[in-house]
């Protein structure tokens, strides 16, 4: 798979978030097919094994969701929250900052994340997580930047790999905005003061 490229014809659309300015990048009806592709997999896979769905939060709530309405997919949802970001660079620690409820031992567990960049995050939580002796692990992440990755991440079902450039929309965020953008946009040019 190469990275992804924006269809030609899109309109080029701006949006300021803070200080940054961003372009329109994965219109939303790209997006919805790849995730139809993802859950059609993601079902036969998991047809009569009633997975734990790990959503990572904040992020991949979007995408969990629609995910998992897409394929119908029968599991227990749960959550964890891990925090490995501060504004638009990794940092190097993994904090996880909320947990899950399940027991994980002898279950079959998928895990949906939103983005792997250095794979940092990932690569910390699925150590943890195998060390209580699930069936499976496997993950699920929206985007990935290959450019950026420092971890070596297996990533089972991926919707796009993506240039090491920072991206908001869809559940991705600019210190807490820009999640509720349908499309995903990436960094455009630094803000130089024309608006
Ligand atoms: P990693 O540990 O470096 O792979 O970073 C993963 C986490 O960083 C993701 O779950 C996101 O929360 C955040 N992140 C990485 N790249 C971006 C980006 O381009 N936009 C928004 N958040 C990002």
């Amino acid at each position: 798979m190469s990275n992804f490229q924006s269809p030609r014809g899109l309109p080029i659309k701006h949006i300021k978030i803070g200080d940054l300015r961003f372009r329109l990048f994965i219109p939303e009806s790209i997006i919805e097919e790849r995730i139809q592709e993802l859950a059609k997999s993601i079902k036969s896979d998991y047809r009569g094994k009633n997975p734990i769905i790990i959503c990572v939060l904040k992020g991949a709530i979007l995408f969990t969701s629609d995910l998992v309405k897409a394929g119908e997919i029968d599991g227990q949802i749960d959550f964890v929250r891990l925090s490995s970001y501060d504004g638009t660079t990794s940092t190097e620690k993994v904090k996880e900052l909320m947990s899950i409820a399940s027991d994980i031992k002898g279950r079959h567990v998928l895990v949906i994340e939103d983005i792997v960049d250095t794979g940092r995050t990932l690569d910390y939580y699925l150590k943890h997580l195998k060390k209580q002796e699930p069936l499976s692990v496997e993950l699920a992440a929206l985007l990935l930047k290959p450019d950026a990755l420092k971890f070596p991440v297996d990533i089972k079902y991926l919707g796009f790999k993506i240039p090491d450039l920072f991206v908001v929309g869809y559940g991705l965020d600019y210190n807490e905005s820009g999640r509720g953008l349908r499309d995903i946009y990436q960094l455009d040019l630094p803000d130089v003061g024309l608006y």
